[in-house]
């Protein structure tokens, strides 16, 4: 059963595929005015519908303001990872809003390489000491993810990061896998954008852009992948990145922000959406795992408040999420679920990758190519692709693998 202050509702979530019932989902091709799109220039029109609808209606509006930032780096290791890496430390902070933490982005890059390579950029849950066991990162001492090893040790008793958490998430990042095949990778913590907890947004950047009062302001989701696409402009002034090639990667909640950040922003070359679930890659109209009313009654903090008024009415909703999805053609995409992971609901996630066919078939791209739901571990599609894993909600060597040689063949 649902809780809603600790009342038992409605169940908000469902497993049974008999009660998912019957839905009609909106074309990503019909323009607002009923017009049928039916080449490139069409869809460059309706791609601009479609991100005011998801702002006004899912996420939020992102702020236009050009935000003066600083890249400092704080320091530099050119024999990291035993001589197979050149290691950064970058901090990103706001001229204009000093009292705005800065965003710690931490980034390796092979050293072999002998021109500028693609970098997969991806936020973290735990801080950038998780992802490495390397002890010269700094634990992060912001607000911590529970996930995490934390004490209470921050103000007002909030979580804070402990060294037992350091490289609490290295089977998540291989990244000596990465650097030898030839990519870069660039992480910072989520919680540096902005905390993750209703209250995180007075201490982020949506403390000073934005309007609390409408109904669009832009909600949590939306700052990080604001916060993305921040990294990405330090990442276009590093020498050893490669700026035409810089896939969006995200897991879960951090995978709707990937998506977000991947639609609204083509400096991303590529958009990897791991088990990003409801409110990320699965269709919301789609009865199964999570639902709308459930995810804004847990994460009221994530999506805009008008978002919260489709709770029990989801079918009103100007779009779903496969014209999120679409937002990303014509570049490739790779939408991944795992078995035990149907909270996220694997199937819908599949459908809303097929549903994005159309679009990319604009560009003579090749989509899914399918509409039967793949078994596990079998990975299909072309510019557009899905696997379902075995196994539960996570990042594996498997998830990677795949990346990999989907960014192989179609970002390098
Ligand atoms: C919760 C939430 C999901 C989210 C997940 C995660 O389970 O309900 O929507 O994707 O956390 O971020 O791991």
């Amino acid at each position: 059963l649902g809780l809603v202050n600790g009342q038992a509702t409605e169940p908000t979530y469902n497993y049974d595929e008999a009660k998912v019932g019957t839905y009609t989902l909106p074309d990503p091709l019909l323009t607002n005015s009923g017009q049928r799109v039916t080449d490139k220039k069409g869809w460059e029109r309706r791609r601009g519908e479609l991100l005011d609808l998801f702002a006004q209606h899912v996420y939020g509006q992102t702020p236009t303001d050009k935000v003066k930032l600083r890249f400092q780096t704080v320091k530099t290791d050119n024999n990291a990872l035993n001589g197979l890496a050149i290691r950064k430390q970058v901090s990103i902070s706001f001229v204009d809003y000093p009292q705005l933490p800065p965003i710690e982005v931490l980034v390796y890059v092979p050293k072999s390489a002998k021109k500028s390579v693609p970098v997969f950029l991806g936020l973290n849950f735990c801080g950038n000491h998780c992802v490495t066991m390397e002890t010269d990162i700094p634990l992060s001492t912001r607000w911590m993810n529970k996930a995490a090893d934390v004490t209470t040790d921050g103000p007002n008793g909030e979580p804070r990061a402990t060294e037992k958490a350091r490289g609490l998430q290295v089977r998540r990042w291989p990244i000596e896998t990465i650097l030898k095949r030839g990519y870069a990778l660039a992480t910072a913590y989520y919680g540096d954008v902005e905390p993750d907890h209703p209250q995180g947004w007075r201490s982020g950047i949506r403390s000073v852009l934005g309007d609390t009062t409408r109904a669009d302001n832009w909600g949590t989701i939306g700052a990080w992948a604001w916060g993305m696409s921040r990294i990405a402009d330090y990442l276009a002034t590093e020498s050893a990145i490669d700026a035409q090639r810089i896939i969006s990667i995200g897991h879960s909640r951090i995978g709707k922000a990937a998506l977000w950040a991947g639609a609204q922003d083509k400096r991303f070359a590529a958009v990897i959406a791991n088990e990003a679930g409801e409110g990320g890659s699965a269709l919301a109209r789609r009865w199964y795992g999570e639902t709308v009313e459930r995810i804004n009654t847990s994460f009221p903090h994530w999506f805009c408040n008008r978002y919260k008024t489709y709770n029990k009415r989801v079918s009103d909703l100007p779009v779903d999420q496969h014209e999120l999805l679409a937002l990303v053609a014509p570049r490739p995409l790779y939408v991944a679920s795992a078995e035990e992971d149907q909270w996220s609901d694997p199937k819908g996630e599949f459908l809303g990758a097929v549903q994005t066919e159309p679009v990319y078939r604009l560009y003579g791209k090749a989509g899914l190519g399918t509409v039967t739901f793949p078994v596990v571990n079998q990975p299909v599609g072309q510019t557009v692709r899905y696997h379902d894993r075995t196994g539960k909600h996570d990042v594996t060597d498997y998830d990677w693998e795949q990346y990999l040689r989907f960014a192989d063949e179609l970002v390098r």
